[in-house]
């Protein structure tokens, strides 16, 4: 299979449930792959490592936006990340980062350790109240509601509002895939100006009554004016907060609890001793990156992987690939918590770096051993399916029984 192929195969979305042999095919070929004029996919993880470390390599912002897409402020959705971290460049994205970095703390993180045990026992609790006809979907019952509960405690959203939230973010997403039909964007539109009214209440509340929290902390670097924070880039970053932080920790749980079911001897290692929980997530996040995708673009000529790009190049960064390389990675498509050295690109690097990544870990080496441990006989009852996702990869459903309750 060529570069073109293979890119193609990887596009289609009939490949989502699985890009390997993609990925198998883009690493014969090279780090880089050229696709079509100004048009590039990295692959190699050395290649995509230092594309994001290189301050030459811009984020896709609004100038970008207004060079491929007149009307694109009309989509609410589009528009809203184009105020976020996510999707600005420096100086905007370095003042932006430094207020955001201020108030999510290690402090507040670390805070969150007894929040994060306790959801995650309240969860693991009810399982068995959930079940019909002895089974269980983790995904609506626990890898959807365990992200949503410790980030809205985070930003300081009321326990009674997170129900909503599922459908908002799952059509908000949609704008962070390569490919949207116009049914996405409507959507992701229409769940923008909702998600937006929301935030301007709960923002005016807490300006009224202020909390500990995220909201009120944002709110008040927008409020002290100056070179602080717009308006429109408060918004932008609390929605990009809740959603940035809820799928793909959602992805991160659902691809760790499948890989522990199908590794038994490896799910008995980190029940036995759930210290092993650090590595075993990362090699999660490696294999199964829950997101497997990021883009950046040339401000200038440059050699990447040993291939010349133009100024002006649009490159589709595949973390998922990068994670899988056989240059970096020895034997990379085996499940092997134990590898030295491992050192994913799942959270990104760099200026961009994944704000949330502590957070994630947290949540993840807190629930999968709490959930071996609660239920030794927990098997998959039958295949889960994967989401329609190409970027954001994960399981739609994760049906399971419990067994007997430790
Ligand atoms: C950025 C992945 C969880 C907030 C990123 C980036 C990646 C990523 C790859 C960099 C994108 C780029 O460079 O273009 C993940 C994964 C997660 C996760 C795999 C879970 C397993 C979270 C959580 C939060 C969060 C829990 C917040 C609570 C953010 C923010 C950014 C970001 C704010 C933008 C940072 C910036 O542009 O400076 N994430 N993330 N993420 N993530 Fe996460």
């Amino acid at each position: 299979m060529d570069a073109a192929k293979a890119v193609s195969l990887l596009l289609d979305p009939r490949a989502n449930h699985d890009p390997v042999p993609a990925y198998e095919a883009l690493h014969r070929h090279g780090p880089v792959a050229q696709v079509a004029s100004g048009y590039y996919f990295v692959s190699g993880y050395e290649a995509v490592d230092a594309v994001l470390r290189d301050p030459g390599m811009e984020a896709y912002d609004a100038r970008r936006l207004d060079s491929q897409w007149s009307d694109w402020r009309d989509n609410r959705a589009v528009a809203l990340f184009a105020d976020s971290m996510l999707r600005t460049n420096p100086p905007q994205h370095t003042r932006m980062r430094r207020l955001a970095a201020g108030v999510f703390t290690a402090r507040r993180v670390g805070a969150l350790r007894e929040v994060v045990a306790a959801q995650v026992d309240e969860a693991i609790g009810e399982l068995p109240e959930k079940a019909e006809g002895g089974v269980v979907d983790l995904v609506t019952h626990l890898t959807y509601p365990l992200p949503i509960g410790v980030i809205t405690a985070l930003l300081g959203v009321p326990a009674a509002d997170r129900g909503r939230f599922r459908r908002l973010a799952e059509a908000l997403t949609a704008v962070l895939e390569v490919r949207w039909t116009a049914e996405d964007r409507r959507l992701a539109h229409d769940a923008a100006l909702e998600l937006e009214d929301y935030f301007t209440h709960l923002v005016a509340r807490r300006r009224a009554e202020p909390e500990d929290d995220l909201v009120t902390a944002l709110a008040a670097a927008h409020d002290a004016g100056g070179e602080q924070l717009t308006g429109a880039e408060l918004m932008g970053n609390l929605t990009l907060l809740l959603v940035a932080g809820f799928e793909t920790t959602t992805n991160l749980l659902g691809n760790g609890i499948v890989l522990l079911l199908d590794h038994p001897a490896y799910g008995e290692r980190l029940r036995e001793d759930p210290e092993l929980a650090t590595a075993y997530v990362e090699e999660v996040l490696r294999i199964e990156s829950p997101v497997q995708l990021t883009e950046r673009y040339t401000s200038r000529p440059a050699v990447i992987g040993g291939t010349e790009v133009p100024a002006d190049a649009e490159l589709v960064l595949l973390l998922g690939a990068a994670n899988r390389d056989p240059a970096r990675f020895e034997a990379p498509g085996v499940f092997d918590p134990d590898r030295p050295a491992n050192a994913p690109l799942s959270f990104g690097a760099g200026a961009h770096y994944c704000l949330g990544a502590p957070l994630a870990r947290l949540e993840a080496q807190i629930a999968l051993p709490a959930l071996l441990r609660r239920f030794p006989e927990l098997a998959l009852a039958g295949r889960p399916t994967r989401r329609p996702r190409m970027n954001l990869r994960g399981w739609a459903s994760l049906p399971v029984t419990l067994g007997a309750s430790a």
